[in-house]
């Protein structure tokens, strides 16, 4: 059947495409929500992206009253911070945030080892040294013990990622930081919504960031946001979203730090205003498909939900939801499950990201080249590191389930039945 109906819809794209258009959209608008595909409209996107196009102001700087502002107090208001600062990308506002903090050349950053590589990479392209630490087996977080142990003269700044939606421990990061007079910088990227002890993810450091791009909780196709409670900081910050001109935020045409281009379009401003206006109701109705996954869970050994620090479903973002295996318990390995969830549907990956000092960049010692101001001794060492718990969740430990599992009722009975199918019920011989 498939044999037939492929070449003919490759037909009708090449000779009719906008008949093809209009089939394709029409069934997205009938099945999208149905099959819980990511990303997806939660408010009037489209007509907010037209409303730009049609005023011509494409741009953050085509006067006031524009779609990034409106974003701005909007998402300040959604973290509770005084201030949130729109750019382009959630690499860039990490970058911005360690320069605008006064991180310089050889300045060491720790952050864990098993976060995506973006963060590391952003740390380096401030120019300062990113430093790993290996993660808590229980919360899959850094691990304050170890952090502590890794701090050293250079170390200025901490910075704590929110991993997949699940809030990282900030009592005690926070904590740290004010006793060794470092820096804390909150990767949220992943984390929009998540909260701890009342207060959301992004609203504990000195700065939190959000990216806008692919998997992220909301997206704008692009697009990342900082927040922070210091108001000299959020000038400073607005002004280096421009190449670190003055002009606008201080009043002189002039530039005193190394910058980049920060900006994010108002085409995406417009986009993220309304992803965000969806989103609460989203992240109630992702919550309670995961409350009810957890329950389900409880009729197995050796496979549990991990909610980071979070005491309840209610606390997190999910945007992948975090899976502790017990290979033994289970009977399978990760590997074998992981295929054999894929074989069926379901769509499945690690629960944490390739240790980055993994990545050639690390192990071939080509990072020697682009870090010419660390302590080469103390940074070796920590590359050439060991770091167990993250290495066995990546390897036996752990499994992440695509948000995609939990968007729709079918979705969710599908991954269950499959997990049933596979796996033996607790107490049946
Ligand atoms: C944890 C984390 N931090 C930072 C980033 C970088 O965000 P962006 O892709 O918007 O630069 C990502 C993106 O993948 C991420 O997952």
């Amino acid at each position: 059947m498939l044999n037939r109906l492929i070449p003919l819809v490759m037909r009708l794209r090449k000779r009719f495409p906008r008949v093809y258009d209009f089939i394709v959209a029409l069934g997205k608008r009938l099945f999208w929500k149905r099959l819980g595909v990511y990303p997806r409209q939660m408010a009037n996107e489209v007509t907010a992206v037209t409303n730009v196009l049609r005023s011509s102001r494409w741009n953050m700087t085509a006067g006031s009253n524009l779609a990034h502002e409106h974003l701005e107090a909007a998402f300040s208001e959604y973290i509770g911070s005084g201030f949130a600062i729109a750019v382009n990308t959630g690499g860039v506002a990490l970058q911005m945030s360690m320069r605008a903090l006064g991180l310089k050349y050889g300045d060491e950053v720790i952050h864990q080892i098993d976060t995506c590589s973006a963060s590391t990479l952003s740390v380096m392209a401030a120019g300062c040294t990113p430093m790993f630490a290996d993660i808590d087996e229980r919360t899959l977080m850094l691990d304050a013990t170890a952090v502590e142990r890794g701090i050293g003269p250079r170390t200025k700044a901490l910075l704590a990622t929110h991993m997949w939606g699940n809030p990282e421990n900030m009592l005690a990061l926070t904590a740290l930081a004010e006793r060794r007079g470092l820096h804390l910088i909150e990767d949220t990227c992943l984390s929009l919504g998540a909260a701890l002890d009342g207060r959301m993810a992004g609203s504990f450091g000195r700065v939190g960031v959000f990216s806008f791009g692919c998997i992220k909780p909301i997206q704008g196709g692009e697009g990342g946001m900082i927040v922070t409670n210091d108001e000299a900081l959020a000038r400073e910050l607005r002004s280096m979203r421009h190449w670190g001109d003055r002009t606008i935020e201080f009043g002189v045409r002039d530039t005193v730090l190394p910058c980049w281009n920060g900006r994010m379009s108002e085409i995406v401003a417009a986009v993220v205003a309304e992803q965000l206006k969806g989103y609460p109701s989203h992240l109630r109705s992702l919550r309670s498909a995961v409350a009810e996954f957890q329950s389900f869970l409880d009729g197995f050994d050796g496979i549990k939900l991990v909610l980071g620090t979070a005491e309840s479903t209610e606390q997190c973002a999910f945007t992948q939801v975090v899976l502790r295996i017990d290979e033994r318990q289970l009977g399978w390995s990760k590997t074998a499950l992981k295929d054999a969830l894929l074989a069926r549907g379901v769509p499945v990956w690690h629960a944490n990201f390739e240790l980055i000092n993994s990545l050639s960049l690390f192990h071939q010692n080509t990072w020697e080249d682009w870090l010419p101001l660390c302590d080469f001794p103390r940074t070796r060492a920590n590359y050439n590191g060991s770091y167990p718990a993250a290495k066995q969740l990546m390897e036996s430990g752990g499994l992440g389930l695509g948000k995609m599992n939990f968007l729709s009722s079918q979705n969710l009975r599908h991954l269950m039945a499959q997990i049933d199918a596979l796996l033996v019920r607790r107490g049946v011989a």
